[in-house]
């Protein structure tokens, strides 16, 4: 078991070793709010215990102008909310900081550690390209901790959201012990690879297969079926994740009005492997959860694989189909699940 001084020392050449013990606390919605909004940040206190995270957002959706309000309101909504974040609760506290390139990432980070240190979980890092990103945050935080005398370590978080950073994504997971998870970041990953799409997350209706021709069909009128635009990053980024024992999740969906393509979304993420996703309004948190939680009839039907499976191996039938030392560890990952949530 590793312990916080493990993430206090030095970076070793080379990728450390993956960290397995990190903490498995619920994290189905990441709701989003921009702590220079005082509309929204008067909400955040009544939203604790309602949502797995709260996230003080701070680059992209915030005004440049507001940049500076943004910074000082998450540290005011984390002080006059003592129950938010910090280990504590059933509500994390993760801040979204800007963009390490930017004129103002460094000063979130020694604002926010220097502040409210004991109170952030996990710092969600934007725009990330390579573990070099990963090393800086890691060691610039290692340095602020070590000076705010924090025993906890702040995890970090890595937004997937350039061509060079897909490329890297297994070096970006296996950069630091702290990493905890990565996010799909459609919105500017569409841009920096050069797709034609307008939207914040989800699919298109462009992006689709036509059924092949049968004698008799007018051209035109075959059935076609929309595609998943995110299949191949989502998947992806869920191998990487699990080969370094960190956590996977969806990202925004814009469409705020369209709750059926949202929940389809989410629930395809969570199928291949995604552990939450974000919320960009209130109503999304309620679809996250639900999507994100396993159904109970599958859990009852993973339960009952467990238990007919006696020692683990060999091979039974249940209601016509073979289930094996394989389909056992499958419904295992749904059981853990459901008795992390329930916890
Ligand atoms: C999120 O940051 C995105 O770019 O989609
Ligand atoms: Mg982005």
């Amino acid at each position: 078991m590793r312990s916080a001084k493990d993430f206090f020392a030095p970076l070793a050449v080379g990728a450390p070793a993956p960290l397995r013990e990190i903490p498995a606390r619920p994290s189905r919605a990441i709701h989003f709010f921009d702590p220079s909004n005082p509309k929204m940040a008067a909400k955040v206190p009544d939203m604790v215990g309602s949502v797995d995270v709260l996230l003080g957002n701070l680059e992209d959706a915030v005004k440049a102008d507001n940049k500076l309000a943004a910074r000082q309101g998450l540290v005011d909504i984390a002080r006059a909310t003592p129950d938010l974040g910090g280990g504590r609760g059933p509500t994390q506290l993760w801040t979204r900081v800007n963009a390490l390139d930017s004129p103002w990432g460094l000063d979130d980070l020694t604002t926010l550690v220097t502040e409210i240190g004991d109170r952030l979980d996990v710092v969600m890092v934007p725009k990330v390209q390579g573990a070099e990103d990963i090393h800086y945050v890691d060691r610039l935080l290692a340095q602020l901790e070590a000076k705010a005398g924090l025993d906890r370590p702040i995890l970090v978080h890595a937004i997937l959201e350039t061509a060079r950073g897909m490329v890297n994504v297994e070096e970006i997971c296996g950069a630091s012990p702290r990493m905890q998870g990565l996010s799909l970041g459609p919105a500017d990953l569409a841009a920096d690879r050069r797709m034609k799409t307008t939207r914040v997350g989800g699919g298109h209706p462009g992006y689709l297969v036509r059924q092949d021709p049968v004698d008799g069909d007018i051209e035109g009128s075959r059935p076609t079926y929309q595609q998943d635009l995110w299949h191949y990053t989502i998947a992806r980024m869920v191998d990487a994740c699990a080969m370094h024992g960190i956590y996977p999740y969806y990202g925004p969906f814009g469409d705020i009005t369209d709750v059926v393509a949202c929940e389809d979304q989410f629930r395809n993420a969570f199928l291949l492997g995604c552990v939450g996703t974000w919320s960009l309004h209130p109503k999304q948190i309620a679809i996250a959860n639900r999507v994100f939680s396993p159904a109970p009839e599958d859990v009852a039907h993973a339960r009952r694989v467990v238990e007919a499976m006696g020692d683990g191996t060999g091979a039974v039938m249940l209601d016509g189909k073979m289930e094996d030392d394989a389909s056992l560890k499958q419904c295992l990952v749904m059981v853990e699940l459901a008795e992390q949530l329930a916890a």
